[in-house]
């Protein structure tokens, strides 16, 4: 193929990719300004993969796509970031994400029993999001406040000392 045959095919691939995800302008500012902020372009992925997790919930194969186009950094690169943090959602969540930590000393005070009790309450699988769009419920590892075992975090607020009975009837109360 011709440089020229390329280059346009290439354009074309680009705007699908465009086309299938874009960030509101102020995403995109807050993402343009992230790459100029430290001196290795590398160390902007997480900032930016962030804003993109603020703004869609999670992170999808194209918005990777999208901002190894916008940055210039090498897919695969974005990608090993992405699967290395359990802080990125790798596919929907709902409304509300519940994550419960499930080391051991929130295990100790029955974090993985409240998992089991949550999704069945909630009426969702573990990792999915409910019918209802409402819920997520996933396990993670230590929330660094074992002290306050056994702790979840609900979309960004932490809430520790968590009794099983007052989540479930404070979590419904949100929903409602
Ligand atoms: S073990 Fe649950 S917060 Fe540390």
């Amino acid at each position: 193929m011709k440089s020229s045959q390329q280059s346009s095919q290439l354009n074309k691939e680009n705007s699908h990719h465009f086309k299938e995800f874009s960030l509101s302008k102020k995403g995109l500012e807050i993402v343009q300004k992230e790459m100029t902020r430290y001196e290795t372009k590398l160390s902007c992925v997480i900032p930016c993969l962030w804003q993109i997790q603020k703004e869609k919930g999670w992170i999808s194969k194209s918005a990777v796509s999208w901002l190894s186009q916008i940055t210039q950094i090498p897919e695969s690169h974005i990608f090993e970031v992405l699967m290395f943090y359990t802080m990125f959602n790798k596919q929907p969540v709902g409304k509300y994400h519940i994550q419960v930590c499930t080391n051991v000393s929130c295990a100790l005070k029955g974090s993985r029993e409240l998992v089991d009790e949550l999704c069945k309450n909630l009426k969702v699988k573990e990792n999915e999001k409910s019918v209802c769009g409402t819920w997520t419920v996933s396990r993670v590892e230590c929330l660094g406040a074992c002290d306050e075992a056994p702790v979840i975090q609900l979309n960004d607020e932490y809430l520790g000392k968590i009794k099983k009975e007052d989540m479930l009837s404070f979590l419904k109360s949100k929903a409602e």
